[in-house]
């Protein structure tokens, strides 16, 4: 660590509570943060780490009012399931809190106050959309419509997820009320705003000028609004479910979620540290390190920030390592959706496998770019690297103890080359991985531990302790001597990862204590010491589990499919004379196969009650050939032949789209006299 700091405060963005987690938050957030928090106590340093729930803004209200219940049993839900699950995979807050606590309502109210006292806000009355028939004015995700930059026809009042671009809700093009479906009206309504111009060249010298080591990715962001300017913004919305805005002539009014939300951080340490919390926040010797994912950059690093140098007391954060966002098998993870893998869910489809997602989600973490995460790339790294690797290593190293040495860690005696360059590969793992994390490189960071293995599995492979026992136990002894001390250093280097594991080893070897200090070094387990029998750490995953998982993913897309799916409208009316023009008649498939290189088409004959015909047909993507013979099908007959890779086809086959985007043929529903026609 290039600074000493007294203490570090860690926080993690506070999820919305109107849904579970999902692997996006836990990889881009959670598990790095609670990393690196892990680490640092490692280390011996005073270090909290900090969480809760975001509870109030637009989207649990309108969750409410789909359901037909309050936001407080909302968010009173879904707290819970996020709490226990992050729990579960060993996530280790110091406080997980929420927002609409007490303590969280007095704080937020307290800061917006001294604000506001302190004259930092502009009062503006403008005009905002409002909902005649709700008689609600519409603020952010209340109303949808066209976004002005890039067209996507379903942006939000707030933010067009099509484009990223941050909107003003009067902005939209063609705005529509999500409550009603009605086009809202301009209405003037009274806001506080902050002038984010005034702190702009403060902002701009502390990030531009004062942190050039932040990540490329929350730097370039940065970077981007500044160079754009910032313009005042509003801190208060209409709106029936926050925190009233503590002033005299704000009757229903609320604080602007993400002007509370932030505070969480400040009052969750209150809730945490009643006495000591300013400590946290207030001197410069701390370290505030916000754990985000991109989405949020803006709030956490010229907003917040914004706010904070308003009130004058408080510490700016260190750093801000956000990271991009993850796929999964391919496509945007999106709670509305359901495409996702939830945690609550996992945690009950994988029992005991909390380290292997946290694993997986590490080393596919979205650092620099956008990642994926497909399961059977969870299946790879858990066969592979977690069973083949780390499982495999530590279970021969104690096997072989208990068969040469009755459990106990044999004396080492005079070493060899070999057994130095074995040394001698891991003696900088200290370093070189708490570098890593130090500087928010957790995939590296990860290697490097996974490494430890590898060596250990090496210098096993290459001393062959049992070809040698028969010969020279001495020899064997200091073989088993070394490959226990790497044993112990994985229970070292893998405890910030994979807590469980990392525990699970700790009791097979008989170490109580983790010393991060001792990591790299070869006297961790003296001569004499015990261990105990040894347990799988991993265990393989089998591809019909996987597949369980695939299957319910595929699901899931079927029935976004049918309920996304908005037929085109009607088009223009034909005549009866139009429709005659159409022959389409019902016939027999007699044979059918693969046209010659061609991936999409199959050709047909046809038995059409006279003397038959050849159509062909771009639906071999969808069907076996053999699937389709002794079926019926409609075709139009008096469609012009034309040539497909060099076979006439005469006439077309309808077919339609199914739930999946394949394509479907069309044929009666009993059985037709072949060339019977369609009318
Ligand atoms: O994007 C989100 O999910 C927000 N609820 C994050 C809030 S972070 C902080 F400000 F509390
Ligand atoms: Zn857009």
């Amino acid at each position: 660590m290039d600074k000493k700091y007294k203490r570090t405060l860690v926080t993690t963005a506070l999820p919305y509570a109107n849904g579970p987690v999902h692997i996006g938050h836990l990889a881009g957030v959670y598990v790095p943060a609670d990393i690196y928090t892990r680490y640092l106590r490692l280390c011996g340093e005073d270090v909290i780490l900090i969480g809760g729930s975001d509870e109030h803004g637009v989207p649990i209200t309108i969750k409410a009012q789909k359901e037909g219940i309050t936001p407080q049993d909302v968010v009173d839900r879904y707290h819970k399931i996020i709490k226990d699950s992050m729990e579960g995979l060993g996530i280790s807050f110091d406080i997980y809190s929420r927002t609409t606590s007490e303590m969280h309502h007095k704080t937020a109210s307290d800061f917006f106050k001294k604000l506001y006292d302190k004259g930092e806000f502009i009062e503006k009355t403008s005009k905002q959309l409002y909902d005649e028939k709700a008689d609600q004015y519409l603020a952010d995700r209340y109303v949808t419509g066209t976004c002005p930059k890039c067209g996507n026809e379903h942006a939000y009042g707030d933010q067009c997820e099509a484009c990223g671009s941050s909107l003003n809700a009067t902005d939209l093009i063609n705005p529509v009320s999500a409550i009603t479906g009605n086009t809202p009206v301009l209405k003037e309504t009274k806001h506080w705003y902050m002038p984010l111009d005034k702190w702009e060249p403060r902002l701009r010298q502390w990030i531009l000028e004062g942190h050039k080591e932040w990540k490329p990715n929350v730097y370039g962001q940065c970077k981007s609004w500044l160079d754009d300017h910032l313009q005042p913004r509003a801190v208060t919305r209409d709106l029936n479910w926050g925190i009233p805005v503590p002033v005299e002539g704000a009757e229903g009014k609320v604080l602007y979620v993400w002007f509370d939300a932030p505070i969480g951080y400040i009052s969750n340490t209150k809730e945490l540290l009643p006495d000591t919390w300013e400590n946290y926040w207030k001197d410069k010797d701390t370290r505030i390190i916000h754990f985000i994912g991109k989405d949020n950059i803006v709030f956490h690093c010229l907003i917040f920030p914004a706010m904070l140098m308003a009130d004058g007391d408080y510490q700016l954060p260190e750093n801000v390592p956000a990271n991009e966002f993850l796929n999964l098998e391919g496509d945007k993870i999106s709670t509305s959706r359901n495409w996702a893998v939830w945690l609550h869910e996992y945690l009950a489809d994988f029992p005991g496998k909390q380290d292997v997602l946290r694993y997986v989600l590490t080393a596919c973490a979205p650092e620099t770019k956008d990642n994926d995460f497909t399961w059977r790339d969870f299946q790879a790294r858990n066969n592979n690297e977690l069973v083949a690797i780390l499982g495999n290593f530590v279970n021969r190293a104690i096997v072989l103890t208990h068969k040469y040495f009755e459990g106990k860690v044999p004396e080492a005696g005079e070493l060899q080359d070999i057994d130095r360059e074995a040394m001698n590969e891991f003696k900088d793992v200290k370093e070189t991985l708490g570098a890593n994390i130090e500087n928010f490189k957790f995939r590296e960071a990860l290697k490097d531990a996974m490494n430890l293995a590898r060596i250990g599995n090496k210098y096993l492979a290459d001393t062959e302790p049992w070809k040698l026992a028969k010969t020279d136990m001495a020899r064997v002894a200091t073989i088993m001597n070394v490959a226990m001390q790497i044993t112990a250093n994985l229970a070292i280097a893998f405890e910030p990862f994979l807590p469980f594991s990392a525990e699970k080893l700790r009791g097979m070897i008989g170490l109580d204590k983790v010393d991060w200090n001792k990591l790299g070094s070869i006297d961790i387990l003296p001569a004499g010491h015990a261990v105990n029998k040894p347990e799988l750490l991993f265990e393989k995953i089998e591809d019909s589990v996987i597949q369980g998982q695939i299957d319910r993913l595929e699901r899931i897309k079927q029935e976004n499919i049918i309920n996304n799916f908005k037929p085109k409208a009607v088009g223009p009316q034909c005549t009866i004379d139009d429709f005659a023009k159409l022959d389409i008649r019902v016939g027999t498939v007699l044979e059918c196969s693969k046209v010659k290189k061609s991936d999409k088409l199959l050709q047909f004959k046809i038995d059409d009650g006279m003397e038959g015909r050849t159509i062909v047909s771009g639906i071999a993507k969808w069907y076996q050939p053999e699937e389709l013979v002794g079926k019926q099908v409609c075709f139009i007959a008096n469609f012009p032949t034309r040539k497909l890779k060099g076979v006439e086809s005469q006439g077309m086959i309808l077919s339609a789209e199914d739930a999946g985007g394949r394509l479907v043929v069309i044929g009666p529903t009993g059985p037709v006299k072949p060339g019977a026609q369609v009318g």
